[in-house]
């Protein structure tokens, strides 16, 4: 099985790094514009195999997406990422290019693909990759809600001293600072509600950090972050390389679903060797509903754009 990723930079280089060591994909295959720069990225990391024992194999390419033929799977981090003090949004015209053309190439190659989004403003872009690849529904995913959710778990986990594997919270809505839900009125540590051992000024602060979390690591790093961005999208591709079927939140496209049409927006689905195979509903409070439809609006404003 063949997985591409285009874009050898901070978030698709992690994201490889992540799958080869797992064994995740018989070949992945590293594309980026940059002259030489995806084949070195995947010698570098082809040259641990001897020290971490792994069988993938890695190979780096500039803009030949002919080597990309016959992928199960696509990874787009091609773009630009945003610098101190930008929003995700700021970066829309630019990365919207990138993303429409990288699309093009990709669906020429492997036109059973699914393609899975990560450049920013991610919601916007998976909602453009889905209307100009023609493709199916459920073969693009949009990955935001999968980062922001282990974000909201680590945040939980910091406060209660607790393992984050032992949390179970996520984020739904907008990929966005402003945009994203973190339900902490939903989360639990196994199975117990968090809001037994968190005061309400403890809760929004944690729902806060979160929400600020990327723009946290941009202000700190100085450009956005990569490390759990890299394994974010890594555990979305395993499941559907390896047909997992695990529940993740992602960015997918709504038909009327939690009282939505025609966007790209993050909830909870199955993702399995279709793509995302179905959109698990959940029973929202008023508040949380109103929260999901404002952040809607500000996803669509940005689709907008394209249409400008
Ligand atoms: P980076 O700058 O390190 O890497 C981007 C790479 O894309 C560069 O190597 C560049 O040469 C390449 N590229 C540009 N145009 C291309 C084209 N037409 N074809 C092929 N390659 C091309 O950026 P980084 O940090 O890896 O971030 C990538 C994107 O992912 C940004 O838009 C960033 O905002 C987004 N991001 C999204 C996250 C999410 O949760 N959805 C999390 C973190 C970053």
């Amino acid at each position: 099985m063949k997985v591409t990723i285009v874009g050898a930079g901070a978030v698709g280089a992690t994201t490889a790094d992540n799958l080869i060591r797992r064994n995740v994909a018989e070949e992945i295959v590293l594309l980026d514009i940059k002259e030489g720069f995806a084949e070195g990225k995947a010698q570098d990391m082809a040259q641990t195999a001897a020290l971490l024992g792994f069988e993938s194999k890695i190979k780096g390419v500039t803009n030949d997406y002919l080597s990309t033929a016959g992928s199960t799977v696509a990874v787009i981090t091609s773009g630009i990422p945003r610098k101190p003090g930008m929003t995700r949004e700021e970066l829309i015209g630019t990365n919207a290019n990138i993303v429409k053309s990288v699309v093009e190439n990709l669906v020429k190659h492997s036109p059973d693909i699914i393609i899975v989004i990560v450049s920013n403003p991610m919601d916007t872009m998976t909602y453009l990759a889905l209307k100009s690849s023609g493709l199916p529904k459920n073969r693009i995913i949009g990955m935001g809600g999968t980062l922001d959710s282990a974000r909201f778990k680590y945040q939980l986990s910091e406060k209660l001293n607790a393992s984050a594997a032992d949390l179970n919270a996520i984020v739904i809505g907008g990929h966005g600072d402003t945009t994203m839900i973190p339900l902490i009125k939903h989360s639990t540590w196994n199975s117990i509600p968090v809001s037994n051992f968190l005061t309400a000024e403890e809760q929004a602060e944690i729902v806060h950090k979160t929400m600020v979390g990327g723009a946290t690591l941009t202000s700190l790093i100085g450009t956005s972050a990569w490390y759990a961005p890299g394994a974010a999208t890594a555990a979305v591709v395993e499941s559907i390389v390896r047909d997992q079927g695990k529940l993740f939140t992602a960015s997918v496209y709504l038909e009327g679903e939690f009282g939505q049409e025609d966007i790209n927006l993050g909830v909870p689905v199955v993702i399995n060797k279709k793509g995302w195979d179905r959109i698990i509903p959940l029973q929202l409070d008023e508040e949380d509903k109103e929260k999901f439809s404002k952040s809607a609006d500000a996803v669509r404003t940005m689709n907008n754009v394209l249409k400008e």
